[in-house]
């Protein structure tokens, strides 16, 4: 993978095309295809990146010499009240097991923090992403039933204030300014 930094309003397309090719699994799990990451229009994700920290991963599209760059993942986040709300964990299907998924959570914490804690959810049913979550620390706090084929479970990880977000610093690229809690020194 090329790096992870801050999406920018020219990469609403790709977000969208990326982020429906990897919930198209979780809506053939649940045959339910009006999940919400689904459905979201450009505007929609326009907003969000006014709202929230929207990250991406992109990696060098294969053979390029030039300096182009393909989104294969993104993730995306509001911090209120000390949580950060973390949500559409996305990978490129074909890219899957590499890492990204995994690389992406870890940076969105790092930038989001400091926090008291981080929240998020999955299906029900989404036993590989309630093991990710769960390996990376974060515990099951509640479930709540969002239509009559999919439940969420909600989980937590609450952090040690004494953990900075130093390192994911150095990972991201493009421009720290575009990150909220950089930008008012909530560093
Ligand atoms: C969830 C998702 C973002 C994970 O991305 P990814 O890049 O494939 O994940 P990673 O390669 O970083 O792997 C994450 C974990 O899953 C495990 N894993 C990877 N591939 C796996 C597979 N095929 N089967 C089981 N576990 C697997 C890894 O061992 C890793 O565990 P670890 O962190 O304890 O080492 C991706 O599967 C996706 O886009 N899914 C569809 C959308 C979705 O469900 N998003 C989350 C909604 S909350």
């Amino acid at each position: 993978m090329s790096g992870i930094g801050p999406a920018r309003a020219g990469d609403v397309d790709q977000i969208l095309i990326l982020q429906r090719a990897a919930y198209r699994i979780e809506a053939e799990r649940y045959d339910d295809f009006e999940l919400p990451p689904l459905t979201e229009s450009r505007a929609d994700l326009l907003a969000a990146l006014r709202t929230h920290t929207v990250l991406v991963a992109r990696r060098a599209r294969a053979g390029d010499t030039t300096p182009a760059h393909h989104i294969v993942g993104t993730v995306r986040a509001r911090v209120a009240d000390e949580t950060a709300h973390i949500a559409r964990l996305s990978v490129l299907p074909s890219l899957h097991g590499q890492g990204i998924g995994r690389r992406l959570l870890d940076v969105i914490e790092r930038v989001t923090a400091p926090v008291r804690r981080y929240e998020l959810c999955t299906g029900h049913r989404s036993e590989r992403n309630l093991r990710m979550y769960e390996r990376a620390g974060y515990r099951r706090v509640r479930v709540e039933p969002q239509s009559d084929r999919v439940s969420l479970v909600y989980l937590e990880k609450v952090v040690d204030a004494s953990v900075g977000p130093h390192r994911a610093r150095h990972e991201l690229t493009g421009s720290a300014s575009r990150f909220p809690h950089a930008a008012d020194g909530r560093q």
